[in-house]
């Protein structure tokens, strides 16, 4: 005894801490899409999927223990996919008249404002614990596309 053992980083890639992969899955992804989330305009719906896809890796790092810097790179990549994308979501209600853009830009804003203050929280935390990262992001996401963009689709069906 006595003598220092090598410790690897874990800095990212590496595999699951032994006995954490029952537990808790670090591939199985956090959020998934359904047809339900449809809005049936197909840039949207891509966009949809690929910010699934942004969060699914972002709780992936933290199931794994990656470390503060791969967190906030992601994290990082999130906050700049979402802005792009709600731009083009604004362009597409300005494009059909959507009678509540200024609501629905405001509710953007909002979001915008709490993953900010989110990723700053999580750099503050050591080890964030993925199912409330889990927790945050199914709210922040899939309950804004259920609750205000899924409108934007019936004013389509309705026009
Ligand atoms: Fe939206």
């Amino acid at each position: 005894m006595g003598v220092k053992k090598y410790a690897p980083a874990n800095l990212g890639g590496a595999a699951a801490k032994p006995g954490t992969a029952a537990q808790s899955a670090p591939d199985e992804p956090a959020l998934r899409w359904d047809r339900r989330l449809s809005l049936g305009v197909a840039e949207i719906d891509d966009q949809h999927q690929a910010l699934i896809g942004y969060c699914n890796d972002l709780v992936k790092a933290v199931r794994r223990g990656q470390g503060q810097k791969a967190v906030a790179k992601l994290m990082a990549q999130l906050r700049d996919y979402t802005v792009r994308h709600f731009t083009a979501e604004e362009g597409l209600m300005e494009r059909v008249g959507y009678p509540e853009l200024d609501a629905h830009r405001a509710v953007h804003n909002q979001l915008t404002k709490q993953v900010k203050l989110y990723q700053r929280q999580l750099y503050q935390q050591h080890a964030p614990e993925p199912a409330e990262v889990r927790s945050f992001l199914k709210d922040w996401l899939i309950g804004h596309i259920l609750g205000e963009d899924l409108k934007i689709a019936a004013f389509l069906k309705s026009r």
